[in-house]
């Protein structure tokens, strides 16, 4: 995709990922930790597998990668992914940085709110392993179902498939206390 807009939220903003070196690495230990490594696998990961990972996003017509920032510092603290396929989208998120604090929820309430009203995605999709409670917690919170739960063939993990309709969002929408505010607002 061409450069993401940038999104703003209360706590984080989204914008493109920076290129420099510096925050490569620091993705690079965000990927390694071990939080981030129990949460989606992986690890062991050089600054070369990092600037291949950004340079096949970037490229790749059809990926809409979004960095995180902390909107009061504008640190980056993490990322979202979208993957556009066929009006629907794949959805993945890392919080590398504070964790715990509603970063993470707000970040993919943005992104979610940017594919289904900007983009009028259709469906959005995740996988998400079985012990991972934070994440289960926070696409539930958000509207997400779930759909399947199979075994990760390549890590012999279970994970729960989960999906939300463009329709459940734009219902839960109308039913927020501000859709008011967000009907009237400017963009
Ligand atoms: C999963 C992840 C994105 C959550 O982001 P976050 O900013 O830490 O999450 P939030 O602070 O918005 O919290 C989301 C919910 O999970 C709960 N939560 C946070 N950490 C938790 C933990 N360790 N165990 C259980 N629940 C937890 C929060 O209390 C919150 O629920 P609540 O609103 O009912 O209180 C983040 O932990 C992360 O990047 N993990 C590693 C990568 C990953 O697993 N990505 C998801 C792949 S599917």
């Amino acid at each position: 995709m061409s450069v993401p807009p940038v999104l703003l939220g209360s706590k984080v903003n989204l914008g493109p990922m920076p290129e420099s070196t510096d925050f490569q690495a620091l993705y690079r230990t965000w990927l390694n930790s071990p939080r981030v490594v129990e949460g989606i696998g992986g690890g062991d990961c050089s600054l070369e597998d990092v600037r291949a990972l950004h340079k096949q996003w970037k490229d790749d017509p059809n990926d809409c990668s979004f960095c995180v920032f902390d909107r009061q510092s504008g640190e980056p603290i993490g990322d979202v992914n979208l993957r556009l396929s066929g009006g629907e989208a794949d959805l993945a998120v890392m919080i590398g940085a504070r964790p715990g604090e509603g970063l993470g929820t707000e970040a993919v309430a943005l992104a979610l709110e940017y594919a289904f009203e900007e983009l009028q995605v259709e469906k959005v999709r995740l996988d998400v392993f079985e012990e991972n409670s934070a994440a289960l917690r926070l696409y539930g919170k958000l509207g997400f179902q779930t759909t399947d739960f199979v075994l990760d063939e390549s890590t012999g993990r279970m994970e729960y498939a989960m999906a939300m309709d463009q329709d459940e969002w734009l219902r839960r929408g109308r039913e927020r206390p501000d859709s008011q505010d967000r009907a009237t607002a400017p963009r």
